[in-house]
């Protein structure tokens, strides 16, 4: 939320006054359109000519002499041809052939690479900005020197086959310049086949022409603000074709469908390109192309049992446009300015594509197990009373929540790592207070400092000199934000990071205590009054970085610093929990994000769903919106419907707007009230399986919420269904209902396995839609058959105190098999120990009245000292679902043999007490 606001819902409201219907439109002009966007109109340009000019031709040719093939790599040089330019522009690019079985394409401009250009004394970087460099990605990527091997090299082109059975093949087609990637002798994935490969050369400010202004080459006006482009035009991009794929997904964050839709075309209604450009833009759109806060260029494709990706390694400005034929989805994708760094995955299977990917940008943390419980926010719990009253209430009306929020008016006039003396005199009191319940406060602090000499957060930045500068490359960057004048840490100075993380210590945050974690808000960056929201394209980071270089990883280097300063804060004893707002591939290493700032409307309620769906897929999985909504006051319906929908969040915080009515969840009366108790419930007993999840999420990359076409990979009818998912592995299907007035929905099953319903276990079978019950307070969750969901049934005040509470098997059998199986993970949901084998990982098998228990880890020392001091964890309860047997024998597979004993089943399919621990 921001100043610039309150001015927009004045327009917004005295323009709705007068077009009604179009009150979204009011704030768009804010935003750039692609038309507006110097590069992406030039780029957009080639993509024209290259559909509607005969004559088009792309603009690099291929030295063929240039090409070598060495211990994985494959390089060559491209020379542009630039109608009348006698020299000789040129641009190595290298191919390179991973262990994981990935590729690389990569593509620089010579001269720039080897400084050898002159920006009239702009204290910038000559060089191009390299994602994967900064990141220190290196050290992840392997380049695989065994298998590939070049098997065809004749005139036309260069074949490489590689991966671990050489399965896949590169052709490189000379003339014109295109590259295919063939899986088991098919053509998969296509870069340059439309030849839209553009990367603008190193000229001279002098030789700037008439035409290039119109074009926004050397400087830019948006909304009256300059942007002064000391490089001139530098823009890259590329067309990479997904062939047989009709379904694309990913490059978050956006508010549109799963399977993303064609851009340019008047049936879908998007006339612009998806853009990756993280901006604080509240009360977005809904159903559009426009960017949101965060920005992840990897996309992957999808047809029947067979999943291909792309990872655009670019941090600057991007646009994507997407076009579909009958058969096959191209895309255009194109950057501001940075090196051209793609990453190719071929599967051939979806988890084949998230290892690989998730392997190289980071796989999700598994979280402190608190964060997975439910969140409390509101702008804002004003003083200590008000965060009493409010958590005693919790415990008065008998519900569960772990952590309460504070908003930015508990600090001391919006100087972040300061408490307001008047309203917070005790802050410690009142974390101990919290702490005695076993639950967290979590506060906001954002990158903008106050420019005040007599704060000591803003006195240390400047004499440290840690601000981001403006375009001179020596004056702070200042703009206003929340509190007034405001400069901006700047995360690129790796001294900055360790002197921001260093704020988070206890010494230095007084007031703060191990159970306050982190919020990290506007850090997109949000600036009032600057261009889109944001900050100037051309401000100065440290190493001469210009902001359009950098602008997509802002949020994610803040991030990082409070990450490390956390793990410095408790000595790498405590898993740090941050929410942040802006992120990039790799951001859900150290945190989890929310989708900002929606009102509470049907439509933005809808719309949050694919938005968290999309985040998974493309690697953000630990995601949610606020409950019920940020703006406005939603009706009991809504509310309650947006708390059935919150549960299923991987991220479940109820939040609202500092104008709307106070909606703890107790509030809205009977029958809410108790609705929402027992959607709370449902989420706090299915914690043992949200963890399970997150565990699986954390080793493999998949996200936590699947997708149909994820779980039914062959099942055409689900590859575009946005409005139901799986929970992980559990077996749990759920379909939510998203709009005002209905009593039931219809749920698609896929397959011809029996499925139960989660509240009554009926049974449900056969492909196709089935209707089910969906009064208010009950969404519809079903069970497939084949599956054991495990539970802890014992409400708490907060998830840690569970820890120790025994477990529930749900066995659901399987309609066809008779049998069914399960997982669980655990581990001490607050530590690191689980690294160093510290966990308890157990798998559950049930076939023809047995019940096998598997011990799935294999136990070093530290994992034996954890299973001894758990020996008292069992299982209390096992309910029999679509079985008959009334006798059921055990298995407990351990170490020192098997035992078993038989239990009685009674005649509701209950086992009660069967005696079995899981040590
Ligand atoms: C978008 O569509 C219009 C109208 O069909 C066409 O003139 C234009 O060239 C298209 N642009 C791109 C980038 O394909
Ligand atoms: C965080 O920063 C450190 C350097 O201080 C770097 O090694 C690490 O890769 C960064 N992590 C992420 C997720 O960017």
């Amino acid at each position: 939320m921001n100043l610039v606001r309150f001015r927009w819902i004045l327009q917004w409201v005295i323009l709705g006054l007068f077009v009604i219907g179009s009150s979204e439109a009011a704030f768009r002009h804010v935003f750039r359109t692609s038309a507006q966007d110097g590069f992406a109109k030039r780029n957009r340009q080639l993509a024209s000519a290259q559909k509607y000019d005969p004559n088009y031709k792309g603009q690099f040719q291929l030295d063929t002499s240039s090409i070598t093939f060495s211990d994985g790599i494959l390089s060559g040089i491209l020379q542009k041809q630039v109608p009348g330019n006698m020299e000789e522009i040129l641009f190595p690019f290298t191919i390179s052939f991973l262990k994981d079985g990935s590729t690389r394409f990569q593509l620089d401009e010579k001269r720039r690479l080897e400084g050898n250009v002159d920006y009239d004394g702009a204290k910038i970087r000559k060089d191009r900005f390299d994602v994967a460099q900064y990141h220190d990605l290196g050290s992840r990527i392997h380049i695989d020197t065994e298998h590939p091997e070049v098997t065809t090299h004749n005139k036309k082109l260069l074949k490489v086959d590689y991966g671990n059975n050489q399965q896949f093949s590169m052709v490189l087609h000379f003339q014109p310049f295109m590259i295919e990637f063939l899986r088991d002798g098919n053509v998969e994935v296509v870069l340059n086949q439309r030849q839209l490969l553009n990367m603008e050369h190193y000229r001279p400010r002098s030789e700037r022409s008439q035409k290039d202004e119109s074009l926004g080459m050397w400087e830019e006006k948006f909304d009256n603000i300059l942007d002064s482009k000391p490089r001139g035009p530098e823009s890259l991009g590329l067309d990479i074709s997904f062939i047989g794929y009709k379904h694309v997904y990913g490059v978050p964050e956006h508010t549109s469908s799963l399977s993303l839709k064609e851009t340019n075309n008047s049936e879908t209604g998007y006339t612009d390109p998806y853009r990756l450009y993280n901006v604080d833009i509240f009360e977005y759109e809904v159903d559009s192309p426009m960017s949101q806060y965060g920005a992840i260029p990897f996309m992957q494709a999808h047809k029947v049992n067979s999943d291909v990706g792309i990872f655009w390694s670019n941090a600057a400005a991007t646009w994507i446009d997407i076009e579909k034929d009958a058969s096959s989805t191209s895309t255009h994708w194109y950057s501001e300015s940075g090196k051209m760094d793609v990453f190719i995955y071929l599967g051939p299977t979806a988890l084949d594509v998230y290892e690989a990917y998730s392997g190289l940008t980071g796989r999700t943390q598994l979280p402190p197990l608190f964060s997975i419980g439910y969140h409390q926010c509101r702008w804002n719990y004003f003083s200590e009373e008000d965060v009493q009253t409010v958590d005693n209430t919790f415990n008065e009306v008998d519900m569960p929540y772990d952590a309460i929020w504070l908003d930015i008016d508990y600090t001391s006039g919006r100087r972040y790592f300061t408490w307001d003396e008047a309203t917070f005199p005790h802050p410690q009191e009142t974390l101990k207070k919290l702490d005695s319940n076993g639950r967290k406060m979590v506060v906001i602090l954002d990158p903008h400092i106050k420019n005040d000499p007599n704060y000591f957060v803003s006195k240390d930045l400047l004499e440290n000199d840690f601000t981001v500068k403006d375009s001179s490359g020596v004056d702070n960057y200042n703009a206003e934000c929340w509190p007034g004048d405001s400069i901006w840490v700047d995360f690129f100075n790796m001294e900055g990071q360790q002197w921001w993380g260093d704020l988070y210590s206890y010494d230095r945050f007084k007031g703060s205590d191990k159970n306050l974690f982190i919020w990290n808000d506007m850090n997109e960056p949000s600036v009032f009054k600057g261009p889109e929201t944001s900050m100037h394209r051309d401000a100065i980071h440290h190493g001469g970085w210009e902001h359009r270089d950098v602008h997509n990883i802002y949020g994610h280097e803040c991030i990082n610093s409070t990450y490390k300063g956390l793990i410095k804060r408790d000595h790498g004893e405590l898993r740090p929990f941050i929410l942040t707002r802006s992120f990039f591939a790799g951001t859900n290493t150290l945190a989890a994000s929310w989708i900002g700032d929606t009102l509470s409307t049907w439509e933005h309620f809808r719309g949050s769903l694919a938005t968290v769906l999309t985040n998974g897929v493309a690697g953000m999985p630990f995601s949610g919106a606020d409950v019920a909504g940020f703006f406005g006051n939603p009706d009991p319906e809504l509310f309650v419907r947006w708390y059935e929908l919150g549960i299923f969040y991987p991220f479940f915080r109820a939040h609202a707007h500092i104008d709307t009515k106070r909606r703890e969840p107790w509030l809205y009366g009977e029958p809410y009230t108790s609705m929402v108790r027992n959607l709370l419930g449902i989420r706090y007993r299915l914690l043992p399986t949200w963890y399970t999840t997150f565990r699986t999420t954390h080793m493999t990359g998949l996200p936590i919420l699947r997708p149909q076409f994820l779980v039914h990979p062959a099942d055409e009818l689900g590859f575009d269904i946005d409005d139901q998912f799986y929970l992980g592995d559990s077996g749990l299907l759920v379909k939510p209902v998203l709009e005002p007035g209905v009593s039931e929905t219809a749920v698609y099953i896929a397959d011809d396995e029996t499925y139960y319903d989660f509240y009554d276990f009926d049974e449900m079978k056969g492909k196709g839609k089935h209707v089910v019950p969906a009064s208010l307070g009950r969404i519809p969750i079903l069970l497939r058959g084949g599956n054991i969901l495990i539970t802890r049934e014992r409400i708490r005040r907060a998830s840690e105190l569970t820890i120790n509470d025994p477990y529930t098997l749900y066995i659901a059998v399987s309609g066809k098999t008779g049998s069914a199986s399960g997982e669980l993970y655990m581990d001490d949901g607050t530590s690191f120990e689980y690294e160093k084998g510290a966990y308890i990982s157990r798998k559950f098998t049930f076939n023809d009245g047995v019940l096998d228990v598997f011990d799935t880890h294999p136990h070093p020392q530290s994992g034996v000292r954890y299973a001894e001091s758990m020996k008292h964890l069992k299982v209390e309860r096992i309910k029999l679902i679509g079985d008959n047997h009334q006798k059921i024998k055990i298995h407990k597979h351990g170490m020192s043999g098997v035992k078993s004993w038989d239990v009685k089943v009674n005649t509701d399919g209950v086992v009660q007490k069967p005696n079995l621990y899981l040590v």
